[in-house]
């Protein structure tokens, strides 16, 4: 029998004044994005915003429904959009942050599974990887290189081979 380990290292910035000029303007965007998020079930309001190789921004809320299952993720309709508008152009950064309606948003939030598998087929269509800008309203920042690393032993197109 052998041991695998599965080990990845990501950078924290204390505050967004610790980014550099792009990544700072890309998360802020994202932080006022979040007053469009669709969530009057959750009241947890999701924003994301991705940064592409021909310069463009492209946006994505977390859009709810009264069939709860129905409801999107931020991080999915932003790939849906990016896939519709820009297809197979690269995504350099995704800034992804929250705002709930009642509560303080002062720590990172990381996509959901379904997301990180999205992010992850996204990563492999264009094969280049994507960084991650994980915040909330205020404090720290996670930045991480790529969504492999959120994602070990995933499942992709190779398996169905
Ligand atoms: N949500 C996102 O949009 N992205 C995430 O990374 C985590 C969760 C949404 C789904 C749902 O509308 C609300 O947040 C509460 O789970």
């Amino acid at each position: 029998m052998t041991e695998k380990n599965h080990h990845f290292s990501f950078k924290i910035a204390a505050h967004i004044n610790e980014l550099d000029a792009a990544d700072a303007d890309l998360l802020q965007q994202a932080r006022q994005l979040t007053a469009v998020a669709y969530a009057p079930y959750s009241k947890f309001h999701v924003a994301s915003v991705a940064l592409l190789a021909n310069g463009a921004m492209v946006r994505g809320t977390n859009q709810e429904n009264a069939s709860y299952p129905v409801g999107i993720c931020a991080e999915r309709s932003l790939l849906a959009a990016v896939g519709t508008q820009y297809p197979n152009e690269i995504i350099r950064t995704i800034a992804i942050t929250y705002q709930p309606q009642n509560e303080k948003s002062n720590t990172p939030i990381s996509p959901c599974g379904m997301c990180r598998q999205s992010l992850l087929e996204y990563e492999a269509r264009v094969n280049h990887p994507i960084r991650l800008l994980l915040a909330g309203a205020e404090g720290p920042v996670y930045i991480i290189d790529t969504v492999k690393h959120l994602l070990p032993l995933a499942f992709g197109s190779g398996h169905l081979l």
